[in-house]
Formats: structure tokens, C-alpha cells, sequence
């Protein structure tokens, strides 16, 4: 089991400082970045995160570096080399370093970096007994620009509301803007079971498009489940039969708690019992394709 970090292909020790201060993913969370795991050791979706990567660098004027098949190849190399059975892979692209200043024309070239590290996902309890989120008020930085629903390496206000969570010792925090519309989470994408029905919000309130989302609304669909793309509002969540977040890395995860307060029955519901299991059942089967 390691970690092993790629910088613009060459492998460096982990520890060791590699990339310089004034890069500007360092100087300005200026880069773009996807997070993705493997199944039997193979990259889940890795052809939508590099889809995903290129969408997000050319919605802020990052040229990338490499092309699709060569980063594909790059990262396979990496996952290969760490050897771990099955690893997390953060793929990151900096607008590259330069002198002090806004100006991203001061930028010399972009920078690539791949960090493979063994999975770590959350306790199986968390699947089968709910987590607690809180909601978090705030406009997300990429809101009203042209970088809505890029992933840029600006994480701070997911962090912040990460902290507020773990404050509280919840798990997730619920993004919800100005208007009281629950829009995702700090680093997932939320989905509201309301009599029957599933919400989830449209890529158009801004959310990332979560590739697990994609997946998600997919099976809904073969499962005959009815789907609204819709924001609900927080009120609405806090009254929701269920609701769970979407993510790469953690699946689904059932909320049982919001804001202190029980959501639903206190138990994962129905339609994420059974989306989570034809979730499970796609991706386990991709390990074996
Ligand atoms: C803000 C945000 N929304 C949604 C997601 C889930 O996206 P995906 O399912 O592609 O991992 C993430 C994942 O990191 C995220 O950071």
C-alpha cells in the first residue's frame, strides 16, 4: 500500500516539497482538479473525469496539457505503479507558476499532478445506519462566472463548511444558497425522497455535475423511480422520507440527521436502499469488465 505523487510525469517522494510557492493552484486555488477511485483496481468512469477535467480547465481558460488518451495513460501507470488494491486518485491541473499577480498571463504553463493513495472509504455503519449533515448558507465562489460548475482547486468554502460540520460531528455539510434552495453538498450531490419522488437539483442551479449524479439518475430511471430536477428548499429537506449525497469516493450515504434533528424515519429509506444496490452492482461489475 502507497501513496505516490506524479508531477508532470516524474515520480517524487511524497514528502518532499515539489511543487513551487508560486505556482498558482498554491498562490490562488488557480487549477482545476477531478477525484475518482478504482473497482478491482480499475478507475471507475476515468474516460467522464478526464471529460469532466477538460470541461472545468477550458470554463477557466486552463489549456491542458496533455491529451485524453495521454493522461488516461498517465494515470493507469500511476494507479499501477502504487499497487494498492484498490486506490483514491486526485488528478490536478495548475494554470502552471510565475511573479506574484492576478494576471494569468503571467502563468508559464500548466502543471500536472497525480496523487494515488489506498481507499479509504467511509465504515460500512455509515451505509447501513445514516450519517448526521448540517446545512451550510453561503454563495459558492464559481457562482454568477463563467467557472460555474467547474471543479477549481477553490475549495474554501467547502472546507469552512466541513469544519462547521465536524464541529458538530456531522459528516456532511449541505450547501444551501440565498433564496433557502439546498443545492449539494461540500463535496457531493444531494438527492431528497419527498412522497415518492426523487429531487435532486439541476446542473443549471450551478451544481457540479457529479458522475455519480449521472449514474444515480440513470438508474432511477430503470428502476421506474420518479425523478423531479429541482432545488428543494431546506424546509422541504428537513421534512423529506429520505435524503442522501452522492459522491466518487463515498458512494451514496444515507442523512439521517439534519441539523440535530431526525430526518425521516432515522434509517436509510427504500429508494436509497435499492439505489444503492444497483449502484453497487454496476460498479462491482465494472471491476470485471
Ligand atoms: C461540490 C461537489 N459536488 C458533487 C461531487 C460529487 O461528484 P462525483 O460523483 O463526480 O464524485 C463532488 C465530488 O467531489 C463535489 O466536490
Amino acid at each position: 500500500m502507497s501513496i505516490l505523487v506524479v508531477l508532470d510525469g516524474q515520480y517524487c517522494p511524497p514528502a518532499e516539497p515539489t511543487v513551487s510557492v508560486f505556482d498558482r493552484g498554491f498562490l490562488y486555488g488557480d487549477s482545476v482538479f477531478e477525484t475518482l477511485r478504482t473497482y478491482g483496481g480499475k478507475p471507475f468512469e476515468l474516460e467522464e473525469h478526464l471529460r469532466r477535467l477538460e470541461r472545468s480547465a477550458e470554463l477557466v481558460f486552463i489549456p491542458m496539457p496533455l491529451s485524453r488518451a495521454e493522461l488516461a495513460e498517465e494515470l493507469l501507470a500511476a494507479i499501477a505503479a502504487a499497487g494498492n488494491q484498490e486506490s483514491y486518485v486526485r488528478l490536478m491541473v495548475t494554470r502552471g507558476q510565475g511573479p506574484l499577480g492576478l494576471d494569468p498571463g503571467l502563468a508559464d504553463r500548466p502543471r500536472r499532478v497525480i496523487i494515488v493513495q489506498p481507499l479509504l472509504p467511509p465504515p460500512a455503519e455509515d451505509y447501513e445506519r445514516g450519517i448526521a449533515a448540517i446545512s451550510y448558507r453561503t454563495e459558492r465562489v464559481a457562482d454568477a462566472t463563467s467557472a460555474q460548475g467547474a471543479k477549481i482547486g477553490n475549495y474554501l468554502i467547502s472546507v469552512l463548511a466541513m469544519r462547521q460540520a465536524r464541529m458538530v460531528g456531522a459528516s456532511e455539510a449541505l450547501i444551501v444558497d440565498g433564496h433557502g434552495r439546498l443545492l449539494e453538498g461540500a463535496s457531493s450531490n444531494v438527492f431528497v425522497v419527498e412522497r415518492g419522488t426523487l429531487l435532486t437539483p439541476p446542473l443549471e442551479a450551478g451544481i457540479l455535475p457529479g458522475i455519480t449524479r449521472a449514474h444515480l439518475l440513470q438508474l432511477a430511471d430503470e428502476l421506474a423511480i420518479p425523478v423531479e430536477l429541482r432545488a428543494p428548499q431546506l424546509s422541504t429537506a428537513a421534512d423529506a422520507d429520505e435524503l442522501f449525497i452522492s459522491s466518487s469516493i463515498r458512494e451514496l450515504l444515507p442523512v439521517v440527521k439534519l441539523d440535530g434533528k431526525q430526518l425521516g424515519t432515522g434509517s436509510p429509506g427504500p429508494i436509497y436502499r435499492r439505489l444503492l444496490a444497483a449502484f453497487r452492482l454496476r460498479t462491482r461489475g465494472s471491476a470485471a469488465s
